[in-house]
Formats: C-alpha cells, sequence, structure tokens
C-alpha cells in the first residue's frame, strides 16, 4: 500500500520530535525557554536516533552481519533504541548496565529479547565489574557480535550533527541564542553544537553536568580537581572522557546538584505536564542557572532526553526522594497526595448517605 501518512515501520519515525515553551517553571524572566522533548521517539528517548545510526553504520561497514549480536555498555536508553532497533531488523542484543539504572528499564530490556547484564557502581573503569570491562569481555567472547561503544563511536555525534542540529535549526528559524544540554556519551551535545555553530557562530552552547561528574574540571582546567562521585541522575555526566565529548564546540558548563533536579522533575509534571526524566531536569536548571548571567533577552533552547515513565518509582516517589534526601520528611504528600476513599470520608466527616 502506498500512502504517504502509513510508515512503513517503526523505525521510520525516529526523529522530528516537536519544540515546546517552557511557560512556568523559570519564573519570571526576560528570556525564553523552549524544550526540544525526545521522549516522542518511538523507544522513547533521544538515544533512538543514535541506536539507528550505529547499526546501519556497522552494516554499511560490514561489521554487523544478518543474525548477529549486538552487544553494548549502556546507562538503559541506548538499549532500548538498540532493542527496538535490533528486534524490527532481527539481530540479538546483549546489555551492560550498572545496578544504579531503574528496574524498569531492566525488566522492558528483557521484553525486547534481550540479556541484561548488571555490574556494580562506584567500581574503577579498569575494574574486571565494571561496565566497560564486563563490556568488552563479552565482545571477546562471544561470535559474530558487533560491540557499538556508544561513548567513543564517531556515528554517534554524527547522527546528531546530520538529523538533529539540522531539526532545532529549522524548527527554530534559526532563532536561538543559547543551546544547554547535558552529556552523558557527549553524542548529542557535540553533534547539535558543531550544526548550531557552523550556522551561527554566536549561538551559545551551554552543558549541564552533574555534581561528581569530571566532565566539569575537564572542560575548566584540563584535569580532574574533585574526584568522581556518584549521583542519582541517570544518564549524564561522566567518570572518564568518552571520545564523542568535543569541548572545542561548548562554552561555559552549569553544575547541578541532585536535589535541583529531582525536586525540577515534579515541578515540570506538576506545573507543565512534561514527564520527563531526571536529566531533562537537570539541563533545564542549568539553563535556568545560565539564564541568570545574560544581560540581553535571550531565546534558550534545552534538550531533553526521556521520558518520566521509567523513573515512577524514584522521581516521582516521595519514600524514595526522602530516603535519598532529595527532599524532606515534612514535604511528604505535601500538594498531591494518594488516599484510600475510607480516609477522606472519615478526614471531613462525610456521612455514607
Ligand atoms: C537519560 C539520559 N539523558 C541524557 C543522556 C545524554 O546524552 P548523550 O549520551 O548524547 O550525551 C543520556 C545518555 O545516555 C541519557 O540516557
Amino acid at each position: 500500500m502506498k500512502n504517504k501518512k502509513i510508515y512503513s515501520n517503526i523505525l521510520e519515525i525516529i526523529g522530528n520530535t516537536p519544540i515546546i515553551q517552557l511557560n512556568k517553571v523559570m519564573g519570571y524572566t526576560q528570556h525564553q525557554f523552549f524544550a526540544k522533548v525526545e521522549y516522542f521517539n518511538p523507544g522513547g528517548s533521544v538515544k533512538d536516533r543514535i541506536a539507528l545510526a550505529l547499526i546501519e553504520g556497522a552494516e554499511k561497514r560490514g561489521e554487523l552481519k544478518p543474525g548477529g549480536t549486538i552487544i553494548e555498555a549502556t546507562s538503559g536508553n541506548t538499549g532500548l533504541g538498540l532493542a527496538l532497533v535490533a528486534a524490527v531488523k532481527g539481530y540479538k542484543c546483549i546489555f551492560v548496565m550498572p545496578d544504579k539504572i531503574s528496574r524498569e528499564k531492566q525488566e522492558l530490556l528483557k521484553a525486547y529479547g534481550a540479556q541484561v547484564v548488571i555490574t556494580p557502581t562506584g567500581v574503577e573503569p579498569e575494574d574486571p565489574r565494571s561496565h566497560y570491562e564486563v563490556a568488552r569481555r563479552l565482545v571477546r567472547e562471544t561470535p559474530n557480535n558487533f560491540y557499538t561503544n556508544q561513548y567513543h563511536n564517531p556515528d554517534n555525534a554524527k547522527r546528531h550533527y546530520e538529523t538533529t542540529g539540522p531539526e532545532i535549526w529549522e524548527q527554530t528559524n534559526g532563532e536561538v541564542d543559547v543551546f544547554v544540554a547535558g552529556a552523558g556519551t557527549g553524542g548529542t551535545i557535540s553533534g547539535v553544537a558543531r550544526y548550531l555553530k557552523e550556522k551561527n557562530k554566536d549561538i551559545k552552547v551551554v552543558c549541564a553536568d552533574p555534581i561528581g561528574s569530571i566532565l566539569y574540571d575537564l572542560f575548566y582546567h584540563g584535569k580532574i580537581i574533585d574526584p568522581p562521585a556518584s549521583y542519582k541522575v541517570e544518564g549524564v555526566g561522566e567518570d572518564m572522557l568518552p571520545e564523542n565529548v568535543h569541548f572545542q564546540y561548548m562554552d561555559d558548563f552549569v553544575r547541578v546538584s541532585d536535589e535541583e533536579s529531582f525536586r525540577m522533575t515534579k515541578r515540570l509534571l506538576a506545573e507543565e505536564g512534561l514527564c520527563v526524566g531526571p536529566s531533562s531536569a537537570m539541563a533545564i536548571v542549568g539553563a535556568i542557572k545560565y539564564s541568570e548571567k545574560l544581560e540581553k533577552p535571550s531565546r534558550i533552547l534545552i534538550m531533553l532526553p526521556d521520558s518520566g515513565r521509567a523513573y515512577v518509582s524514584k522521581a516521582f516517589n516521595d519514600d524514595w526522594l526522602i530516603e535519598n534526601k532529595l527532599i524532606a520528611p515534612q514535604e511528604k504528600d505535601k500538594f498531591a497526595r494518594i488516599v484510600p476513599a475510607e480516609q477522606l470520608y472519615k478526614e471531613n466527616n462525610w456521612s455514607f448517605k
């Protein structure tokens, strides 16, 4: 059937995500804030874009053959993207990820038919138990495999240069002054930044980095000053320097704490109706902090990598937030709550008639 409105498979709807203006969470300001909302991708995150790019690149070079196994050390979203592409194209997948990654993401990958290998957090990247090292071992031991290597594979940043950057430019008619994103592999920020700066060298590119990541120190000092520390926001910040991080396209770094990120995650849902993950909230907090330095009214575009649905048991669970000292105990159920009907009747002295 030839019909322009029907896609031939789900991979064709990757990309072309909407840009949505933020209206409340930044408070009174002379600036305008816009969000590129990547959870509209079919696998639920920005990583669908590079999953397709990494697999297509390997197919083109003959590195991935029919029936082959895709191996990746992923914090979850790249795994979901790869599992999606692999399902359509008929490959097997093995994913290696740290134990802090949410249970929902692990279960979903398993449902796609993937093998999920969990590694301990807080071990050195060189440790044989680290997710990088476990992945390397699997690559050595698995026949007919392709290690997608999202951190260092140049197809990652290249796909953002070729698609995400041009989308932003076209959707905004080039009317962007500042681009803000977090960096995990660095592919998104580096690829988009390179494209935008080629179009307009005056666009400022700002990386929002969680406290505990070493990228901030590497950008400003060229070496690690504060040793890497663990943090709760998933998918962003690093304890090593991926080759997809291209500092030459970045102008500034802003540090964001877990508390700021998780508070903003809740506010985005309650005030803007945006159900996004903590790394999206972190980027927005980073953008707001950076905007306070800007003298002229500016248009600020922020990348929101994934959906909040994968973090319901953490970001939207007051008990978890209290346990992790991200909100105070007295803030539990402050505005919204889950209440049994009987309790509601009792509290209000309602009769049963
Ligand atoms: C939730 C989330 N946010 C942000 C990013 C960062 O994107 P990039 O790897 O392109 O730097 C990732 C990457 O894994 C992610 O999973």
